[in-house]
């Protein structure tokens, strides 16, 4: 199969395309990433310079919000799936840079779905846990109410309509994750533990909003990619349609309990206490029932195991963040 990774630098992107590439000798794997400033190029950079090792994989550098670039790059290659990892993340950054969100996940994600609407291609995309907003009702279900409250949230919700619409009038299979804090090696500086872990080797102090009185859904990557392997290798047309799935551990747990077992790992107790963030929901936690039925008997790795993992992970490569 010939799958087209947008967003191939990027966390998810990168752990992804070299799980496919290790999986399977057959798949190719085309990646592009516009290796945006937003977080350190240098980590992008040395996530595809990984890729390139595996002969099966071909790395373009640009822009797909610049709809001519992504037709000419792909003018003559047949590719069968696309899956859309790239985008503006974060919530706060959002707060003060809008107009990013609205370039790469609007406009880019827009020329995604003409580019699969115009050559029947199968698209797999990113969507938020953000889009449900603050909710009362635990765990979360596909099917529930959104309510995003912030811009990033807005635009993965902006992303789901359009797919819908696409959908439905072109008939195209589009399929929707819907991650919950995903966090591991090669992971993102710009979250909660590798945050964290770069104030403590540098000897600052942390920031933790609400005393640490709110739960996140934290999902390893490697469960994440896990759950959504099966879906990317059903046979095309298997859903026809939209479908949208909650991509997550079911384990949420509170930020204190987090802080508690990374004051541990890194010996570094820092902290500045803060008053609640307006942009923190309370609570995320998601059901994975709908998801989970594909992938047969998942065992989760322990939320312990995995943060020993990222912490090894960062202390052997801080230099790249
Ligand atoms: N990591 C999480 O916990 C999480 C949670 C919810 C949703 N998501 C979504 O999952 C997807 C992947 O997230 P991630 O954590 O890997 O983020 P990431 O920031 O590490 O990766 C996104 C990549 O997209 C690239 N990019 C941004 N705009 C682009 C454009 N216009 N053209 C080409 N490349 C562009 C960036 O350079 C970056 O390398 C995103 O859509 C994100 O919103 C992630």
């Amino acid at each position: 199969m010939n799958i087209l990774i947008t967003g191939s630098a990027g966390f998810i992107g990168f752990s992804l395309a070299k799980h496919i590439l290790d999986l399977n000798k057959k798949h190719r794997i085309y990646g592009i990433d516009a290796l945006n400033s937003y977080y350190s190029i240098k980590l992008k950079k040395k996530r595809i310079d990984i890729l390139k090792k595996y002969r099966k994989f071909k790395f373009k550098k640009f822009d797909m919000s610049n709809k001519k670039l992504l037709e000419k790059n792909f003018k003559n290659i047949k590719i069968d799936l696309v899956i859309n990892l790239a985008a503006q993340a974060g919530v706060r950054y959002s707060l003060t840079n809008p107009e990013d969100y609205v370039y790469s996940n609007q406009l880019g994600f827009f020329n995604i779905l003409n580019f699969c609407k115009k050559r029947k291609i199968k698209l797999i995309y990113a969507s938020s846990s953000s889009v449900y907003g603050e909710y009362k009702k635990f765990p979360t279900k596909e099917w529930q109410s959104l309510n995003p409250k912030n811009i990033y949230s807005a635009t993965k919700m902006g992303n789901e309509i359009f797919a819908e619409i696409f959908s439905n009038f072109y008939n195209l299979e589009i399929i929707g994750l819907r991650f919950f804090t995903v966090y591991g090696e090669w992971g993102r500086p710009d979250m909660f533990l590798l945050k964290y872990l770069q104030s403590a080797s540098q000897n600052k102090k942390f920031i933790l909003y609400n005393k640490g009185n709110y739960y996140r859904d934290f999902t390893y990557i490697v469960d994440a990619i896990k759950l959504i392997e099966p879906i990317i290798f059903l046979k095309k047309n298997y859903f026809k349609k939209h479908e949208i799935f909650n991509v997550c551990s079911n384990r949420p747990i509170k930020m204190s309990k987090v802080c508690e077992k990374l004051q541990k790992l890194a010996k570094h107790k820092k902290l500045i206490s803060q008053k609640k963030n307006d942009l923190d929901v309370f609570k995320t936690h998601g059901s994975n029932l709908k998801l989970s039925k594909f992938s047969k008997k998942l065992k989760f790795t322990t939320f312990d195991k995995a943060l020993k993992q990222t912490f090894e992970w960062f202390r052997n490569h801080k230099d790249l963040l």
